[in-house]
C-alpha cells in the first residue's frame, strides 16, 4: 500500500445520533456517580477530545476535568502493542471517583494500559466510557462500563478519531474506503 493512498469516507454515524447516544450516556453515568463531591473525567489525548467535550457537558454532577495523552498508533494503521505515556494527568486521582473517556476500544492494548496505570494510584473508583467498540479486534481483556456503539472491523474516521492525524474535525463517525490502485 502507498504511504498516503486516496481513499473517500463514507458516514457510518450520523451527527445527529451520537449526540443522541451521549445524551443516554451521560445521564448514565449521572445516575452512577450520584452523589460524588466530584467526577475526576480523563479524556484520553488526542481521539477523545471531541468526545469528553460533549460529554462532560451532559453529564450533570461536578466534574474536573483531566487529560492523560497515550499513544500507540502515532501516523501507523495498526497498533504498535506498546503504549507510551506522552502526557500524565494534572491532578491527583488518589481516592477520587474517575471516569475514563477514550474514543475507541480497538485492540484494547492503549486502554488496558492506561487502566493499569491509574488504578495504581488508588482512585476511588475507575470506570470508562468508550464511544465506540470494535469487539472483533480485541487482543488485551478489557471492556469499557459504559460504550457508546459497538461497530464492526472497519478502518472508522471523524467526531476526534484521525487517520494519519486527519479527519478529526469531521463532526460524524464515516469508514474509510480505500479507491487507490492498491484497494
Ligand atoms: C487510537 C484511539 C484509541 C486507541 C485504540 O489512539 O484514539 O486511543 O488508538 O486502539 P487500541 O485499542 O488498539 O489501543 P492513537 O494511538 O491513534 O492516538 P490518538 O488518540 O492521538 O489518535
Ligand atoms: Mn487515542
Ligand atoms: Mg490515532
Amino acid at each position: 500500500r502507498p504511504a498516503d493512498p486516496s481513499y473517500v469516507i463514507d458516514q457510518m454515524i450520523s451527527a445527529k445520533a451520537i449526540a443522541a447516544r451521549v445524551e443516554a450516556l451521560a445521564r448514565e453515568i449521572t445516575q452512577h456517580f450520584k452523589g460524588t463531591d466530584k467526577l475526576v473525567v480523563v479524556g484520553l489525548l488526542r481521539g477523545s477530545f471531541v468526545f469528553i467535550a460533549d460529554l462532560v457537558r451532559e453529564i450533570e454532577l461536578p466534574v474536573e476535568v483531566d487529560f492523560l495523552e497515550a499513544s500507540s498508533y502515532g501516523d501507523a494503521m495498526h497498533s504498535s502493542r506498546e503504549v507510551r505515556i506522552l502526557k500524565d494527568l494534572r491532578g491527583e486521582i488518589a481516592g477520587r471517583d474517575v471516569l475514563v473517556v477514550e474514543d475507541i476500544v480497538d485492540t484494547g492494548f492503549t486502554l488496558h494500559h492506561v487502566i493499569h496505570l491509574l488504578k495504581a494510584r488508588g482512585p476511588r473508583q475507575l470506570k470508562v466510557c468508550a464511544l465506540l467498540d470494535k469487539p472483533s479486534r480485541r487482543e488485551a481483556a478489557v471492556k469499557a462500563d459504559w460504550t457508546g456503539f459497538e461497530i464492526p472491523d472497519e478502518f472508522v474516521v471523524g467526531y476526534g478519531i484521525d487517520f494519519a492525524q486527519r479527519n478529526r474535525n469531521l463532526p460524524y463517525i464515516g469508514k474509510v474506503r480505500f479507491t487507490g490502485p492498491s484497494a
